[in-house]
Parts: structure tokens; C-alpha cells; sequence
């Protein structure tokens, strides 16, 4: 972090020394950054607390900015710029930043109206047009105070036929309360939420979906900032299998006075018939047997899976940690034996961001993906609700979990359950720490 705020300042130092005769304005130079990288959260009714829409929305905040771009706090990205690249990478470009900085330095004033780019507009309500709108049939209650379990809530939908959805877009129906949810496809058959009650809901467990098994997909997903999301990369679409119902993952936050809450999924079917398939792991690879000891500060947990399939590529990856959650890497070991870190980041548990590659990446039949995550369960962690319990795998937030979610387009009649088979470090019976990579298993 110091390292960071040092290169900055320099930045900082020489941009200032280049506007000499004319510092930043915030109509020239600020504007279009706020427009492009800040407005999409800071506005009316989004999930920042401040606006930076006008001049006098972003006068007083010059200085927080500053240090909000420098420390790269803001934009929220977690991703090592050393591996991958990201079609929604947020971060903020070297010239961006000294802009920001030099306004902030030189009295932040407004400059020429004249200047200014038209204010965007923002869509009221859906970014998508859906076809079809998924609504939880009754609000569910969230109690002022005191932690709420994920809720589960099965909404009747018996989809009448086999469909293709092409987008599919989360919306809150009170966004002070929920704090990330997801729209899961229960097919027929299954197991897991079988017996519930349309719209009551249920505490069973993320173990209790038993990962892929049974070939529950995730529809859509809603946390802070994510917007709608695509699925037809190249033509690909999400399938939906017919009698399928969805069942609503929410994880709602008590905020200090009673609250309900009525969510929705928007849902965009395919024109045409599909030439591949997008399917979104509902955890994978995961470490079910992670055990991370009391007082650890790096302790290592390592998760694998392999590619049952093929023709499958990797077209999106957002890892799931909670509180005691340091950093995760993913890497892919080819059935050449060549290895591969496709990605790397920081964690933060506030922001449970989704990358997006750039361009699809082939896994060929046989690849492991071995997930390599670190957790701090020390008192160091200010986040850490318990230093002194060992810890393993969970719902809860003081329960830990070893997961990512990750998008994958695959040939249309492919059979889900088989895209990833649970390998290695994953299949260890729990021991007292790990699994680690120093198990040897994994190269
Ligand atoms: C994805 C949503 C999102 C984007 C994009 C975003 N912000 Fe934020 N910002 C937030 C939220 C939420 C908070 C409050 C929570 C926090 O501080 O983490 C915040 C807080 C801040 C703060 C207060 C920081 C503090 O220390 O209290 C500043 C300043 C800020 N943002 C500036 C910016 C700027 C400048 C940009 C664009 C370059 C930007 N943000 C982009 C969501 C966003």
C-alpha cells in the first residue's frame, strides 16, 4: 500500500509540474473520468454513499478521491494486473489518476461549463428488456438487528419448455438490505429444496446443493455495482431445462430497523437456437474439507477440479471467500503438464467482484484447476469474528468457504454434471490445517 501512495505521489508531482499554466478543471478533465469510472455506483439510489454527478456532488469529496484513487481503493478491482485480462477491469489509468490528483492539488475548480460532457443518462429500473419477470411471491422479513442465515425461497415457475436465456438481470427489491443474491435453476428431479414450500424460506446449506451434481446452474446474480449480466459470448446462451423452478440465494443484512424485502430476476430469451451453452458453476473448484486453524494469519487452502469435458472454455471467474479471506489464485495444469496462473487477486469480502476474460480460454479434457486461497484468522484481520476458533467450511460468515464461480461456454448438449470432477487436494479426508499445496498433490 505505502509502495503504492509513494508511486502516486511522484505521478502526482510531475502532472502538477505539467498544468502549470492551467490546472485540471472539473469540467475539462474530471468529468469524463467520474462519468466513465465513478458515476455507475456514485449516484441517486446506487449502492455508494455519495453522488459525484455535478460540480458541487464532487467539490467536497476532491481530496477523498485523491486518496481513494491513489491508495486504489476506488475503483473496487482486485485483480494482479500481472495475470489475465479483464474485459470489465475498472481500474483507472496512470493519466486518470495524476488528473484526479492534480485537480484535488490545485483548489479543484470548476472551470468552463462550456467544457462539460452531456450528463449521462441512466436507465431507470431493467438495463435489460426480459421476456419473462421471476418474483419472490411473498416479502421476506429482515429483523433490525443480528445476523440473518441465507435464505433460500423456491418460486414456482415450471418453466413449460426448454429454454435459452441470454441475459438475465437481479434486481433488489430493497438494496439496503440485501447484500449479494443469486437466482439458481432447480431442474426437475432434484434433491436439494425438494420439499419446500413456494416462496417460505429455507436455511439448507450450500453443501446441501451438492455443487454440480445435480445440475443446478446459476441464472443470475445481483451484488453492488454487477448490473445485468450476458451470457451469449459467440452465439452461447443459458439453458433452463423444462419443469425447472428457481430458487432465490439471498443473503440479506440487518441494518437497524425493520425492513422487508420483494426481489426479482428479469430474464431475456434467445431469438434463435443457440450454438453453445453457458453455464456458470455454482462453486468450483471448492474446498469442503478446508480446515484453517485459530491465530493462523496465512493459512493455506487449496482446492482442485478437472475438466470432464470437451471443448469447454473459461470465460469468467469470481471467487468466494468470507471474512477471514486474504488473496485466491487460480491456476490451470494441462493435460501437457504445462501450468498456467490465469488468475490472481486480493480478496475483500465487501465486494464480491466477477471477472470477466477478455478472450474465452480453452481448458482441453483432463486440465486440473487448482485454486490456492490464504486466510488470516489472526487478531491482525479486524474482520476476523473469531481468532481463537479453528474453522471450516460453512454458509455462514464466521464459517469460511474455498469456491469460485466460473463461466464457462460449452457444446449445447453437454452433460453439466461432468465439467468438473472433484480431484486432488478437494477429495482429502479434513486433516488439522489445509489442504495445502505442500500435500505434495499438486505441482
Ligand atoms: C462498483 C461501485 C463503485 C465504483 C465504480 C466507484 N465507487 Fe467509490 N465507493 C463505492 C462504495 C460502495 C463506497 C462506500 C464504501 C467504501 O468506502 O468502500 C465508495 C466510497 C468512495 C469514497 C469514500 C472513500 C472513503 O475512504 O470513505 C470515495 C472518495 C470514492 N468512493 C471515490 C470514487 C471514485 C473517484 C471512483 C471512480 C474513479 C469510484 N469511487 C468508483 C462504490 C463505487
Amino acid at each position: 500500500m505505502l509502495r503504492i501512495s509513494v508511486v502516486g505521489l511522484a505521478f502526482a508531482m510531475a502532472a502538477v509540474a505539467a498544468t502549470d499554466n492551467g490546472s485540471p478543471t472539473f469540467n475539462k478533465d474530471v468529468l469524463p473520468i467520474l462519468q466513465k469510472n465513478c458515476q455507475g455506483c456514485h449516484r441517486p439510489g446506487e449502492v455508494a454513499p455519495m453522488s459525484l454527478i455535478t460540480y458541487k456532488d464532487a467539490r467536497p469529496w476532491a481530496k477523498a478521491m485523491k486518496v481513494a484513487v491513489v491508495t486504489e481503493k476506488m475503483p473496487p478491482w482486485f485483480a494482479d494486473p500481472n495475470f489475465g485480462h479483464f474485459a470489465n477491469d475498472r481500474r483507472l489509468s496512470a493519466a486518470d489518476v495524476n488528473t484526479l490528483v492534480a485537480w484535488a492539488n490545485n483548489g479543484s475548480p470548476e472551470g468552463d461549463t462550456k467544457d462539460a460532457p452531456p450528463p449521462l443518462t441512466f436507465p431507470e429500473g431493467w438495463q435489460i428488456k426480459p421476456d419473462m419477470i421471476i418474483e419472490m411471491p411473498k416479502p421476506f422479513h429482515v429483523k433490525a438487528t443480528g445476523t440473518v442465515n441465507y435464505q433460500n425461497i423456491r418460486v414456482k415457475v415450471n418453466f413449460p419448455e426448454d429454454t435459452w436465456v441470454v441475459a438475465a438481470e437481479m434486481r433488489a427489491g430493497n438494496p439496503k438490505v440485501v447484500h449479494h443474491m443469486r437466482a439458481i435453476v432447480l431442474p426437475p428431479g432434484s434433491t436439494w429444496m425438494a420439499h419446500a414450500v413456494y416462496g417460505e424460506s429455507y436455511e439448507e446449506g450450500s453443501e446441501a446443493m451438492g455443487g454440480a451434481k445435480e445440475g443446478t446452474d446459476l441464472l443470475g446474480k445481483f451484488n453492488p455495482g454487477l448490473g445485468a449480466q450476458r451470457f451469449d459470448v459467440d452465439g452461447s446462451a443459458k439453458f433452463v431445462p423444462k419443469g425447472s423452478d428457481i430458487v432465490f440465494n439471498i443473503h440479506y443484512t440487518a441494518v437497524g430497523t425493520e425492513q422487508d424485502d420483494l426481489s426479482k430476476v428479469g430474464l431475456v430469451f434467445a431469438k434463435e437456437p443457440p450454438k453453445r451453452r453457458y453455464w456458470m458453476s455454482p462453486g468450483t473448484p471448492a474446498a469442503f474439507n478446508l480446515v484453517i486453524p485459530p491465530g493462523d494469519e496465512n493459512a493455506e487452502v487449496v482446492s482442485e477440479s478437472t475438466v470432464g469435458v470437451d471443448h469447454a472454455e473459461l470465460v469468467y471467474i469470481q471467487p468466494h471467500m468470507h471474512l477471514r479471506g486474504k488473496d485466491y489464485e487460480l491456476r490451470a495444469i494441462y493435460p501437457t503438464g504445462e501450468s498456467q496462473v490465469i488468475f490472481k487477486g486480493k480478496w475483500n469480502f465487501d465486494w464480491q467482484v466477477g471477472y470477466q476474460l477478455e478472450k474465452p480460454l480453452l481448458l482441453p479434457k483432463g486440465t486440473r484447476l487448482v485454486a490456492v486461497a490464504h486466510y488470516d484468522n489472526s487478531l491482525n484481520n479486524k474482520y476476523n469474528p473469531d481468532a481463537t476458533k479453528e474453522v471450516h467450511w460453512g454458509d455462514q460468515n464466521w464459517d469460511e468457504m474455498q469456491s469460485g464461480f466460473l463461466g464457462l461456454v460449452v457444446d449445447v448438449n453437454t452433460n453439466t454434471a461432468q465439467i468438473f470432477i472433484p480431484s486432488g487436494p478437494s477429495l482429502l479426508p479434513r486433516g488439522k490445517s489445509g489442504p495445502t499445496l505442500a500435500l505434495g498433490l499438486t505441482k
